[in-house]
């Protein structure tokens, strides 16, 4: 049985309702691969939670969950990311969110973000359109990359890899208005869904990050492509940048070092 829009949203709101009881509260703070990729008991319980609810209603579906890894299943495939902007959240930064996809045959059909915080909801199914609490957005106009606002994002072996989008940051940092660093990927999709940004890219993320915002900006308007401009955003090695169409191919320029 295929999952509804409304399901994953009420999932979504459900999980939000654990990151916020979780929030502010003193936590248990564990270091993953690297000393900043950080989890904390709010992740795994959010996790436990859509895992088990997704199980109950939809047996047999293959379930990708950052936690825990792959679940594997039939050709319905769930993505979890039961807590994106873990340092944030760690932090007491209220900057983070749920993000849960559904596909078929490796394509996303329908992806919800929360921020349970601002209890906006971001929505899209494959092409249906893309809504904040139901109201549909669209991404910004904004054609010159001197006027644009952008987002990106770093992975987590930054202290240690020379390849780590500092050098992408910088160049962009003075060719626009600006480059934020919110700490939510999938948020980071949803703002440029919502017009908030004008661009977003980045690199070596998993596919539990942007699998819900990339079909929600995409829905919006916004061009999703990996770096070299391919449509495959989801497979290793992984990359993402998303804008309007002529942002977007200055954006691409700037990351090839062209422009
Ligand atoms: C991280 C966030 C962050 C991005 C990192 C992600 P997590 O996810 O999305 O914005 O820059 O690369 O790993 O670990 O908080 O779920
Ligand atoms: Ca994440
Ligand atoms: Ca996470």
């Amino acid at each position: 049985m295929r999952p509804t829009l409304d399901d994953l949203e009420i999932l979504a709101r459900q999980a939000g309702v654990l990151l916020r009881a979780g929030y502010g509260r003193a936590h248990t703070i564990a270091s993953k691969s690297h000393a900043i990729d950080l989890v904390t008991e709010t992740d795994r319980r959010s996790e436990a939670f859509l895992l088990e609810s997704i199980r109950r209603r939809w047996p047999g579906h293959s379930i990708l969950a950052e936690e825990s890894g792959a679940h594997d299943g039939d050709a319905h495939r769930w993505y979890v990311d039961p807590l994106d902007g873990t340092v944030n959240f760690a932090h007491g930064v209220p900057i983070f969110s749920v993000s849960i996809a559904y596909a078929e045959a490796g394509v996303v059909q329908l992806g919800v973000v929360y921020d349970p915080m601002r209890d906006e909801c971001f929505a899209a199914g494959r092409g249906q359109g893309a809504f904040l609490n139901g109201q549909p957005l669209r991404v910004s106009a904004t054609a010159s990359l001197a006027k644009a606002l952008l987002v990106t994002g770093f992975p987590y072996d930054t202290w240690t890899n020379p390849d780590n989008n500092l050098d992408h940051f910088a160049r962009f940092a003075v060719r626009s208005h600006g480059v934020r660093r919110l700490g939510s990927a999938a948020l980071d999709l949803c703002y440029v869904a919502a017009g908030r940004f004008d661009g977003y890219w980045e690199i070596r993320l998993k596919p539990w990050d942007v699998a819900a915002g990339g079909l929600i900006a995409a829905e919006a308007g916004a061009l999703v492509t990996n770096l070299q401009g391919g449509e495959d955003y989801l497979s290793p090695p992984q990359s993402i940048v998303a804008a309007n169409a002529a942002l977007h191919a200055q954006m691409l320029a700037v990351l090839r070092g062209e422009a």
